[in-house]
C-alpha cells in the first residue's frame, strides 16, 4: 500500500519532528495532541508543535506548513479514518499508549499501518491487548531527534507484524523521509541507543573516576575517535541531562542485571544535583557548559562551580584525528588511558551483544554512524585498530573476550572479496553487505576501488568508466592539491573518453571552503603572485566543469560553503541532499568569492529574473547575497536565492545520491538528459550608476551602525564586480572579465591589514574579529 496521508499523535519533540519530515516529503499530515485546557485555543498543544518545528528548522521551507493540519484528539480523531499511516509519539507511558491504540483501532481503516516511536517499551507489551488484525499492521518506527537531520530510523517488527507492513513502512521512511532504515529485533534500546548510551555512560563515568574535566574528556571523546566534537558532556547538554538520565534509566530497567551496562551506569551525585537545580543543558542555558557574557564556562565536576572553559590543544588528539585512533590508544598519558578504557569497553560491548541483536556487525555499525554520527562504527573501529591488537590488550587487562570478537582473531570484521564488501557473520561465513537503504554509499564503494590519483586531501577513482572525485581533507577544505586532483580527473575524462565525472564524498560536509591556512601562508610570505596563480587555476578548473563536453554531476551533502560551493556552482548538474546548506560566506573573513562565485551569482540572478533586461536588479540581488554571506539551509531555499538551477535536484536520502548521480551521467547521453554546458555570454553591465547607488547604500548602512568599516571595504569590492564598477552602463563584460575582476578584488583585500586580522582571528581563535 502506498502511504498518501499520515497522522501523528503527540506533538512533542518527536511527533512534531515526524510530522515535519512527512510535510517535507510533500505528504499531507494531521498532527494531534491532547485538547488544551486553555479554553481559548483547544489546539494549543499541537500548534506549539508547529512552532517548535519553525524554531528548529524542521521544515525545508515555511511553505510546507500547508501540508500540516493541527488538531486535538477529542475533536479531530475522526481524521484518522483515511490516514494510511498513524505514527504514535506520545509520552513514554505504556498505559497511555495502550489506551490510545484501542481508540485508534476503532477509527482507522482496515489497512492502515500503525507505529510507535517508543524508545524503550517492548513491542509485545504495547500490543498485548490488541487483536491480531491490529498487531499485523503494527511496528515500531524509532526516529532520532532532530528528526529532519538525524538519518537513522530503527524499524522493529513484532511477532505478528506482516512482511508487507515492514516493507511499505521501510520504503516510505527510506525514499520519502530520507532515512537510513535499519531493521532491528525487539531488544532493549534496539541498536543505536543500546551501544550509544553505553558509550556515553562509559565516557562520563571514566571522566569522573579518572579526574578529567569535561573539556579534557571532550577533547578525547570526540574527533580523535571519529565522534562528533560535542564529545560526551557537550552531548549531554545538547540532548538534556534530565532526558539522557531518563533514557539511561529506562535501559537499566529493561536490561538484565548481568548486562555490563549496569556497571557503567553508576549514579553521579553531581548530575542528580544538576537536574534538581534545573541545570539540564542547553535548553535551560546551563548544564556542564554555559555561556556567560560571551564567555564559555565549564562546571568543575568536584565542586559544581563554573570557570572559563579554556580551549586545550592536545597534540595526541590531533595526531589521532589525522592518523588514526590507534595513536591515541598507544599513548601512555592519562588521555591514552581514558581512550582505551572507553573504547575497549564500548567496542567489546558491541561485540558481546552479537547475536542477541543480530548476526553481523553491519546493523550496529550503521546505527552508530546514522544515529550518533560516528565516522566509523564499533566493528569498523576494531578493524582499524587491528583485531589482534585489540584482543591482546583485552587479555592483558584480564578481560573477557566476547565470542564474536574471538571468532575474528587473525582476521577482520569486513573484507573485500571479488570487488564486493563483505561482513563477517556470527558462527563463521561472510555475507555481502548493502547499505541500509540499498543505496551505494561511497564510503563502502571506495573500499573496492583503487584511486587513479590521490594525495592527502583528495583522490579520484574510476567507477565503471566514470571519474569520481572525492575531497577528504579536514572539513574538506580545498587547496592547490585538491584542485590539482580535480584537474587531473578532468584531463583523464577528456583524454580517455570516460563517461563523465561525479564530485561527491560521504563526509559530514561536502566542503567548507578554501583552506584559509593556505591563504594565510600566501600572505605571510607576501607571495601575491602565487596566490593569483592559485586563484586562476581554481577558476579555470571549475570553469572546465561548466563547459565540459562530458556530463558533470556534483552530489553534495551537509555544508557546501565558499570555495566548496564554487565547485558545486560549476557542475553541469547538482544532485544534492535535502539537508544541504550552501552559500558564499567569504565576506565574513574579509574576502570575496574568488573562484567564479561572484560571477555565477550574478549570472544565476540574470537567469532567474528572466534575462539580461533586468541586469540592475540581478546585480543588486547578487550584491546582497554575497555581501551578507547568505546561506540557505535547504535546496528549496537555495533555489529561491538563485543558488540552484531548475535542472538541479535534491534527494531526501543521502545514501541515494551516488546511485542517482551515476544514473544522471548515464542519462546524459540520451535525449532526456538534464545536463547542459553553460558557456556564459558576455553581459552588458549596469556600470557606474548602480555602482554609485551601492556605495551610497553602504555608506548609509555604515552611518546607521549596521556595517563595520571593513564590511564596507569588502562590499565595495563586491559592488564593483557585480555592477561592472566605474564603467558606462551597457559595457560588455565576458565571463573571463568577471574572473579577472574577482582575482583583482581578492588580492586587494588580502593585502589589507583588516582582512588579515579577520583570517588570523578565525584560524587562531575560531571567531572573526568585527573590524
Ligand atoms: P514529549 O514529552 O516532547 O511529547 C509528548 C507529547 O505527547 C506531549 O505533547 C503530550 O501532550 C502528548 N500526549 C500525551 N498523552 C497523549 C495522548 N493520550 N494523546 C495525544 N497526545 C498525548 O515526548 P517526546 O520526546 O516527543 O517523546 C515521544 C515518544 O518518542 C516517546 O515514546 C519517547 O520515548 C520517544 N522518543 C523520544 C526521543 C527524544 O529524543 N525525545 C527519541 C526517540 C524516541
Amino acid at each position: 500500500m502506498s502511504i498518501k496521508k499520515v497522522a501523528v499523535i503527540g506533538a512533542g519533540t518527536m511527533g512534531s519532528g515526524i510530522a515535519g519530515q512527512v510535510a517535507n516529503a510533500l505528504v499531507e499530515v494531521w498532527l494531534l495532541d491532547l485538547p488544551s485546557v486553555d479554553a481559548e485555543n483547544v489546539n494549543a498543544l499541537s500548534q506549539r508543535g508547529l512552532e517548535r518545528l519553525r524554531e528548529t528548522e524542521g521544515l525545508m521551507s515555511k511553505d510546507f506548513e500547508s501540508f500540516i493540519h493541527t488538531g486535538n484528539t477529542r475533536d479531530d480523531f475522526h481524521q484518522l479514518a483515511d490516514c494510511d499511516w498513524i505514527a504514535e509519539a506520545v509520552v513514554e507511558r505504556l498505559d497511555v499508549k495502550k489506551d490510545l491504540y484501542k481508540k485508534i483501532d476503532q477509527v482507522c481503516h482496515a489497512k492502515a499501518y500503525i507505529s510507535s516511536n517508543t524508545s524503550s517499551i517492548p513491542i509485545r507489551l504495547l500490543v498485548e491487548d490488541m487483536p491480531t488484525s491490529f498487531r499485523q499492521r503494527f511496528a515500531i518506527t524509532h526516529f532520532f531527534n532532530p528528526v529532519r537531520f538525524m538519518p537513522l530510523l530503527e524499524l522493529v517488527r513484532g511477532e505478528d507484524t506482516s512482511q508487507q507492513v515492514m516493507h511499505d513502512l521501510g520504503n516510505f521512511c527510506d525514499k520519502e523521509l530520507g532515512k537510513g532504515v535499519i531493521n532491528c529485533l525487539d531488544t532493549p534500546g534496539f541498536l543505536g541507543n543500546r551501544v550509544g548510551c553505553f558509550a556515553i555512560q562509559c565516557a562520563l563515568l571514566a571522566a569522573v573516576e579518572m579526574g578529567l574535566s569535561p573539556v579534557q574528556a571532550d577533547a578525547i571523546y570526540g574527533r580523535p575517535m571519529g565522534i562528533p566534537k560535542t564529545g560526551v558532556f557537550g552531548l549531554y547538554d545538547l540532548i538534556g541531562i534530565d532526558l539522557m538520565s531518563d533514557v539511561a534509566q529506562s535501559l537499566l530497567n529493561t536490561l538484565p542485571a548481568t548486562d555490563p551496562y549496569h556497571a557503567e551506569s553508576k549514579q553521579i551525585p553531581l548530575m542528580l544535583e544538576m537536574i534538581e537545580n534545573g541545570q539540564t543543558g542547553n535548553k535551560q542555558g546551563h548544564g556542564f557548559y554555559r555561556t556567560v557574557d560571551g564567555e564559555r564556562q565549564v562546571i568543575d565536576l568536584n565542586t559544581g562551580e563554573y570557570a572559563a572553559a579554556s580551549r586545550i590543544n592536545l597534540s595526541i588528539a590531533l595526531k589521532a584525528e589525522q592518523q588514526g585512533v590507534i595513536h591515541l590508544l598507544q599513548d601512555d598519558s592519562i588521555y591514552g588511558e581514558f581512550a582505551w578504557r572507553v573504547l575497549s569497553r564500548t567496542l567489546s560491548y558491541a561485540a558481546s551483544i552479537i547475536p542477541e541483536v543480530g548476526n553481523d556487525p553491519v546493523g550496529i555499525d550503521n546505527a552508530m554512524k546514522l544515529g550518533y554520527n560516528w565516522i566509523k562504527g564499533p566493528f569498523e573501529l576494531i578493524d582499524e585498530i587491528g583485531v589482534d591488537y585489540f584482543i591482546d590488550r583485552l587479555e592483558k587487562d584480564k578481560r573477557e573476550i566476547p565470542p564474536f570478537l574471538a571468532e575474528a582473531v587473525g582476521s577482520t570484521f569486513y573484507r573485500i572479496e571479488n570487488s564486493q564488501l563483505q561482513a563477517r557473520q556470527m558462527g563463521g561465513g561472510w555475507a555481502e553487505i548493502s547499505s541500509p537503504s540499498a543505496g551505494a554509499r561511497f564510503n563502502e564503494k571506495r573500499q573496492t576501488l583503487t584511486p587513479r590519483n590521490s594525495c592527502d586531501v583528495a583522490s579520484w577513482f574510476d567507477l565503471e568508466g566514470m571519474a569520481i572525485v572525492e575531497f577528504h581533507s579536514k572539513a574538506n577544505a580545498l587547496d592547490a592539491d585538491s584542485m590539482a586532483i580535480l584537474a587531473d580527473a578532468i584531463d583523464n575524462v577528456e583524454a580517455d573518453g570516460m563517461r563523465g565525472l561525479i564530485i561527491h564524498n560521504d563526509a559530514q560536509h561536502f566542503s567548507c571552503g578554501v583552506n584559509l591556512q593556505a591563504v594565510r601562508a600566501f600572505f605571510q610570505a607576501e607571495d601575491m603572485h602565487g596566490l593569483d596563480k592559485f586563484l586562476d587555476h581554481f577558476q579555470q578548473t571549475v570553469h572546465r566543469l561548466s563547459v565540459a563536453d562530458f556530463p558533470v554531476v556534483c552530489a553534495p551533502v551537509g555544508m557546501s560553503l565558499g570555495g566548496g560551493f564554487e565547485v558545486v556552482l560549476h557542475a553541469k548538474q547538482v544532485i544534492c541532499h535535502a539537508n544541504s546548506t550552501m552559500g558564499l560566506v567569504e565576506s565574513g573573513v574579509g574576502l570575496i568569492p574568488g573562484g567564479g562565485g561572484c560571477k555565477e551569482t550574478l549570472y544565476r540572478w540574470v537567469e532567474q529574473l528572466g534575462g539580461p533586461e533586468d541586469i540592475s536588479e540581478a546585480a543588486w540581488k547578487a550584491f546582497m547575497n554575497l555581501g551578507y554571506g547568505r546561506t540557505c539551509s535547504s535546496p528549496i531555499l537555495a533555489r529561491q536565492q538563485a543558488m540552484l538551477r531548475s535542472n538541479d535536484r535534491f534527494l531526501s536520502n543521502r545514501d541515494r545520491l551516488l546511485p542517482e548521480a551515476i544514473q544522471a551521467i548515464e542519462l546524459a547521453t540520451t535525449s532526456a538528459s538534464e545536463q547542459k554546458a553553460f558557456h556564459r555570454p558576455s553581459l552588458a553591465v549596469p556600470g557606474i550608476e548602480v555602482f554609485t547607488a551601492m556605495i551610497n547604500w553602504l555608506r548609509k548602512a555604515h552611518a546607521d551602525g549596521n556595517l563595520t568599516p571593513h564590511n564596507v571595504v569588502v562590499a565595495t569590492e563586491l559592488a564593483r564586480i557585480v555592477s561592472g564598477g566605474d564603467v558606462p552602463a551597457g559595457t560588455m563584460m565576458s565571463e573571463q572579465d568577471f574572473y579577472d575582476a574577482e582575482r583583482t578584488a581578492f588580492l586587494k583585500l588580502v593585502a589589507t591589514d583588516a582582512t588579515r586580522e579577520r583570517i588570523n582571528s578565525m584560524l587562531d581563535m575560531g571567531v572573526v574579529v568585527q573590524n
